[in-house]
């Protein structure tokens, strides 16, 4: 077993009562933990430890004017941290433990330190659905700040080896709880009275949650949000892998890779996964970033991705993909 306060390589462990209560010793330290939850890896520190939130700005190289969600057990702990009203009662009864993030004003007093939040006003909050997620927040019995286990800009992790190849120079702990269900990262709403906008389309699709409400989910939200760009111009190059993307392919060019979607596929000897060969948007969202990750590894140039139907869970994926193909920086 590695001694962690000696090693300053990250380190796999498998999931169990044992790994997890020392893995919340290390939190509790100030230290860094990766865990699974049903969308992606998160990398974990306490929220109200400055320099455990400075430390995940520091190993993500992520700019710290973009705050960071925070996990809580459950609705009561959440409530302890964000001013609630009925709507967003009505969606935390409705999909929590699960993958909606609520961004919501921050209670005056609370225990979070302004670097997680980013110094502004609101917070977001999630209550994961995951085993080992759950177990990791009631043995440190405090909030968790986790924003994906990956690089700024880079890939979001479905397996423990995806953080493991991203941070493996950092001293961190990576809970393996084996491969994340859902493979998409939470869906963000901002709610604003009885406003409730869209800040990133996730894993629970937009129209799961106008049919709580009753009426549509709008488009941006009121808050300055740093993932919603004003307009498509400045879309932001993200979740990106090394090799280019190019969107909406229905053949493919010498030097590319292939993602393809359905059973109509071009013919190549080039490498190529099948997000999912029965149009199951469920199955190509819990394989977008492994597969990505994957091509990438073969070291084309290009990924080609066939088109994807922009409905239910095919805006994330667009959405991501969209990002992935954005000219970078
Ligand atoms: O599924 C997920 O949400 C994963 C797992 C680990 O929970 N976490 C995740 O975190 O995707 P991250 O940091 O990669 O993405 C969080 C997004 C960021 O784009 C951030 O801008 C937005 O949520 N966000 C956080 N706090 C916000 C706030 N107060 N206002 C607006 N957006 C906020
Ligand atoms: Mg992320």
């Amino acid at each position: 077993m590695v001694n962690k306060m000696t090693s300053t390589r990250a380190t796999i462990v498998t999931a169990n009562d044992q790994s997890i209560a020392a893995a919340a010793d290390e939190i509790k330290r100030g230290g860094l933990v990766a865990f699974p939850t049903e969308t992606v890896y998160g990398l974990g520190g306490d929220a109200t430890n400055p320099d455990a939130i400075a430390r995940i700005f520091a190993t993500k190289t992520r700019p710290r004017f973009n705050p960071l969600i925070v996990h809580v057990s459950d609705l009561e702990q959440a409530e302890h941290l964000g001013m609630f009203n009925d709507v967003s009662r009505r969606l935390a009864q409705k999909f929590w433990p699960g993958a909606l993030t609520m961004v919501l004003q921050k209670r005056d007093g609370s225990s979070i330190c302004d670097l997680a939040t980013a110094g502004l006003e609101t917070i977001a909050i999630r209550v994961p659905n995951h085993k080992v997620a759950h177990r990791l927040l009631t043995s440190v019995n405090r909030p968790l700040a986790a924003p994906s286990a990956n690089r700024s800009g880079s890939v979001s992790p479905t397996e423990a080896d995806h953080v493991a190849h991203d941070f493996v120079d950092h001293p961190i702990t990576i809970i393996d709880g084996g491969a994340t269900s859902l493979g998409l990262e939470s869906t963000v709403v901002a709610v604003n009275d009885d406003r409730v906008s869209l800040l990133r389309p996730g894993a629970i699709p937009r129209e799961l949650i106008e049919s709580v409400l009753g009426k549509p989910v709008e488009g941006t939200a009121q808050t300055t949000s740093p993932i919603q760009p004003h307009s498509p111009g400045q879309l932001k190059s993200h979740y990106a892998p090394r090799a280019r993307v190019r969107l909406n392919a229905t053949t493919i060019e010498h030097g590319e890779a292939l993602l393809s979607f359905g059973r109509d596929v071009p013919k190549t000897a080039a490498p190529h996964i099948r997000l999912s060969e029965t149009s199951d948007l469920h199955e190509a969202a819990a394989n977008l970033f492994k597969a990505l990750r994957a091509l990438d590894a073969h070291g084309v140039e290009t990924i080609a991705v066939m088109p994807i139907p922009n409905e239910g869970l095919g805006e994330a994926i667009n959405d991501r993909l969209q990002r992935a193909a954005a000219p970078r920086p």
